[in-house]
């Protein structure tokens, strides 16, 4: 291939996104930083004085802003090699404490603009005849723990995007994957959303909301460095092919695994033994 790798990183102004654009113009690529928010993007300003990162404005949520980025990348560099298709948020909170908003926001983002963005790259990577797309999953595409519902329904349709996707998209050259962290220590949980629900006094599911919180924050403290992340997204954009599914900690294996091997009793009492609440015992 010819010249540097073109590289598109959605959700690139923070966390996962702002690192993986780094490392990849580390590595040479032209990487377009997709951001929605200008008061947020100083951490790419500042990453675009010393290396090929280019700002892209670009809300996932909205087609014409999808449409009008991928044009604009296309018009100064007439093609895309990779997209890191890594925007997205959690909806956190209980199935009866949520809102058809919050669903519906949740999966406007994680799956309908993950979705937008792919759709928007592909017919170019189709025309040249190659092409990376590596989805961010989660190992919350794996297990829906309960409180975590509507992202973990996100994660799962993302699985499924990337698996059709996948066949779809290689007889034309473009790969498709996915990559599937569990914990790593961004300022995802500082951004977690709740439903709106969750903290009316009402709720018949305020104390396990509690409990969630605490069990969230003591996992995410044992959380992984992004660099950990980083170096998996590399791999798995130096493979060709790419492989199906890339993860990341010990852990994701174990939740992958088990999740495949187990029983579901065995599996929903495994689970018992974290959320207490979710196994009553009398
Ligand atoms: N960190 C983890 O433990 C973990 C584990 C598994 C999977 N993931 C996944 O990794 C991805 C990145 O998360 P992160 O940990 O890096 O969290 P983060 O620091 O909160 O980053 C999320 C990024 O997505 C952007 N974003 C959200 N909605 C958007 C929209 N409508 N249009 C464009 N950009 C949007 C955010 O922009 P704003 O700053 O403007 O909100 C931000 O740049 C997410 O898909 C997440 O589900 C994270």
């Amino acid at each position: 291939m010819r010249g540097p790798q073109i590289a598109l990183v959605t959700g690139a102004n923070s966390g996962l996104g702002l690192a993986c654009s780094k490392a990849l113009a580390e590595k040479g690529a032209r990487v377009y930083a997709a951001y929605r928010n200008p008061r947020k993007a100083g951490p790419l300003w500042e990453l675009t004085r010393a290396l090929p990162v280019f700002p892209l404005l670009m809300d996932v949520n909205r087609a014409p802003s999808v449409e009008r980025g991928v044009r604009q990348l296309l018009r100064r560099e007439g093609r895309i090699d990779v997209l890191l298709n890594n925007a997205g948020f959690v909806m956190a909170g209980f199935w009866e404490d949520l809102s058809d908003k919050d669903l519906k926001d949740q999966f406007e983002t994680n799956v309908f603009g993950l979705l937008r963005v792919a759709r928007a790259v592909l017919p170019s990577m189709r025309k040249q005849g190659s092409g990376k797309i590596l989805n961010m999953g989660s190992v919350a595409a794996f297990a829906a723990p309960p409180g975590l519902g509507p992202y973990s329904a996100t994660k799962f349709a993302v699985n499924s995007i990337t698996e059709a996707l996948r066949m779809e998209a290689r007889p034309w050259g473009v790969e498709v994957a996915e990559v599937n962290p569990g914990e790593i220590h961004t300022s995802v949980v500082q951004n977690t959303r709740m439903g709106e629900g969750v903290f009316s006094a009402r709720s018949p599911y305020s104390p396990f909301t509690r409990q969630f919180e605490k069990l969230a924050k003591e996992r995410f403290e044992k959380a992984a460095p992004v660099e950990k992340l980083v170096q998996v997204v590399l791999k798995a954009l130096g493979h060709s092919p790419m492989k199906r599914r890339y993860l990341v900690r010990p852990d994701d294996y174990a939740i992958y695994y088990l999740r495949w091997l187990l029983p579901d009793a065995l599996w929903e009492w495994g689970l018992g033994r974290m959320f207490p609440w979710s196994w009553p015992t009398e």
